[in-house]
């Protein structure tokens, strides 16, 4: 499985899973979660209703993942995460490690070939981005999943692709 960083936006990936950095309400927000519920239309948002429905209290326990369609972006999937804010006295880590790994399970279980991460929690979540992107690659080599042939960094400024690039190296 091929790991790597590449600067981008995710909205504009053609992997076949794009994995949104959501919040356990499900119904969009701002960030990266705006920007797939913007250009991917109302059928995601529909979709992401649907499965709240389905859910203990209607939230998604934050290091889980969700999946729907993709709406009107280029992915197939789309598979929705809930990060951990960041904390300074709490060690969040495996929460959000979890993301990443309950993610890719996900899309491998979806026959996914390709995988697309943004930097979950690393934005409004607060997470200092050094620490978001060991967290990711951890996260990420820790699942060993047939099929998957790809999972991609896609970044969306220079100082969280250097990040990435540097944790890609250790
Ligand atoms: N493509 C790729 N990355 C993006 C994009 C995009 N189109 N837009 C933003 N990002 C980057 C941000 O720059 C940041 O590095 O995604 C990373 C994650 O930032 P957020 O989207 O703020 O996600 P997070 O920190 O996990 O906070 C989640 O914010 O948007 C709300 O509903 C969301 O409540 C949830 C919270």
């Amino acid at each position: 499985m091929r790991l790597w960083a590449v600067r981008g936006d995710l909205t504009e990936t053609d992997a076949d899973v794009i994995v949104n950095a959501a919040n356990p309400g499900l119904l969009g927000g701002g960030g990266v979660d705006g920007a797939i519920h913007a250009a991917g239309g109302p059928q995601i948002l529909e979709e992401c209703r649907a499965i709240k429905a389905r859910l203990p209290d209607g939230r998604l326990p934050r290091g889980q993942a969700v999946v729907t369609t993709a709406g009107r972006l280029p992915a197939r999937w789309v598979v929705h995460t809930a990060g951990p804010i960041w904390s300074a006295s709490e060690d969040r880590s495996e929460v959000l490690r979890s993301c990443y790994r309950e993610s890719v399970r996900l899309a491998a279980e979806l026959g996914a070939r390709s995988v697309a991460f943004p930097a979950i929690s690393a934005g409004i979540y607060g997470w200092p981005m050094d620490d978001a992107a060991r967290q990711a690659v951890a996260g990420v080599r820790a699942v060993d999943v047939e099929h998957l042939q790809e999972v991609r960094f896609v970044l969306f400024d220079d100082r969280a692709l250097a990040a990435f690039e540097a944790a890609l190296s250790d």
